[in-house]
This record gives structure tokens, sequence and C-alpha cells, in this order.
């Protein structure tokens, strides 16, 4: 285990005691520690590039994706937020609602938004989704998005790259967490969204490098019969050595 740079590399550094109520415990990097799969992803009042809203209802009764990055103004997150601007009509057409997070101002936000845009060729100023304006790290804090290795000029922590994939139900359906130094792939986490979408509707499971229009696997827990009246196109199974039925592929 890491030690944590929230008590001891601010601290020492800049003796700056703000810093301290912000990690009471030596800890890692975790998203939302003590928020599972399936758990109820928590309401909030955030200020955002779109003025201020409550997260749930923002979300409405659509799917949501609410994804961190560390700072405005930084190369990875450029490239990021440039790309998911625009593939946002690919989560449009899913039903899901995007929103950033950073612990910078909406001044800021709106400032770097423009970059983001003409960086990604994209037209006009604004980003096709809002971006949480979390300068005093609160929502950071409470959603355990706070990276201890990223400190930025003044000592404070910044985000890691968090990704949260929200369903109807307001459930969390996913969380990835990546470091600041890595950036994400935007069209992995659509793959991602539309295996948890066909998932939720039928009693399929995704394979390994799924795509859509690929085979899917029959879940365990449904039996040869239930198999065959739900996949009337058929199942194939996959021979393995011990002779067990349990590769199981039909086309959903
Ligand atoms: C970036 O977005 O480029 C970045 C931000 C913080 C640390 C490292 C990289």
């Amino acid at each position: 285990m890491r030690m944590c740079c929230r008590s001891v590399r601010v601290s020492t550094v800049l003796g700056h005691s703000r810093c301290l109520s912000l990690a009471p415990e030596p800890q890692h990097a975790a998203a939302m520690p003590g928020l599972l799969l399936g758990d109820e992803f928590p309401n909030f009042d955030a200020n955002t590039t779109i003025g201020k809203i409550q997260f749930h209802e923002f979300l409405g009764d659509s799917w949501g994706i609410l994804f961190s990055h560390p700072k405005d103004f930084t190369p990875v997150c450029t490239t990021e937020l440039a790309r998911a601007a625009k593939l946002s009509p690919e989560f449009e057409k899913r039903g899901v609602k995007m929103i950033a997070l950073s612990v910078d101002s909406v001044e800021d936000h709106h400032g770097w938004s423009k970059d983001v845009m003409a960086y990604g060729g994209c037209t006009g100023p604004a980003l096709p989704f809002p971006i949480i304006a979390d300068d005093k790290r609160e929502l950071s804090v409470k959603l355990g998005m706070l990276d201890p290795d990223e400190i930025d000029k003044d000592g404070l922590p910044l985000t890691a790259r968090c990704v949260f994939v929200i369903g109807p139900d307001k459930r969390l359906k996913l969380s990835i967490l990546y470091p600041a130094t890595t950036g994400r792939n935007f069209d992995e986490i659509l793959r991602v969204i539309d295996s948890l979408q066909l998932t939720a509707q039928k009693k399929v499971a995704t394979p390994v490098d799924w795509k859509p229009g690929h085979e899917v696997m029959v879940i365990p827990t449904l039996s040869e019969a239930e198999a065959a009246t739900l996949f009337p196109s058929g199942v194939r199974k996959a021979d393995v050595p011990s002779g067990k039925n349990y590769l199981r592929f039909t086309k959903p």
C-alpha cells in the first residue's frame, strides 16, 4: 500500500492545513469507497456550466455517465473531453446523459471548453454536456475521486479519471478508475454501455472483446430448456475437456 500523500506530502511541502481535512485516513485512490455496483448513486446539488443542478433530476429517466478529470487546461484531459464531445451523438443515441467534473470553477470550465472544442474540431464554444465545478472538492471527496498521488501547484489533490455509469433506476452499473497519467478510451466506454444496456434487457453476458452484433453468452443460471425458449435462434455450445456445457453462445 502506498503512503497517503495527502497527509504526508501536502503538509510537508506546504504546511497547508486545508489539505488535512480532505484526507483523514491513509487510503488508495478508490471510486466512491463504500459505493458498490447496484447501490443507489448519491443525489447531490452541483454548480455546473449549465447552472445549478440536482443530479437525479438532471438524469431524469435516462442512463447517465459521470466522468471526472484532474484539471482544466491540461493536455490529456483536453484530448479526452474533445473525444467525448465528438462522441456525444453516440451517447445520446443510447439515451445516456453525459456530465463531466473537475476541481475547477465554472469560469475556468467555460474558458477551457473553448480550447477543447477548437482542439476537437467541433463547432461552437460550448461542450455538448455540462461540467461540474467542484472547486471546493466536496463532491470529489464524497465520491472518492481524489487521487492522492496527483497534487496541484497549491498542494491539493486532483481528481482521478473516474467513470460512473448510472442506470435509469439511479443505481450504479459500472465504475472504472484511471490515474491522471492514463487517458481513457471513450470507444471502450461506449462498448461497455452497449453491453450494460443489452444485459439489462436480456439474460445474456458479453464475452471478451465483444462488440454489438457479435454472439453473446447465455448466462450460467439459465437451464437448457429456458435457454431454448428464450433464444429460438439457437444456442451454440463450445466443447471443453470437462464435458460441462457452460460455454453457450447465442445471437441476441
Ligand atoms: C493531463 O490531463 O494531461 C494531466 C493532468 C494531471 C496530471 C497528469 C496529466
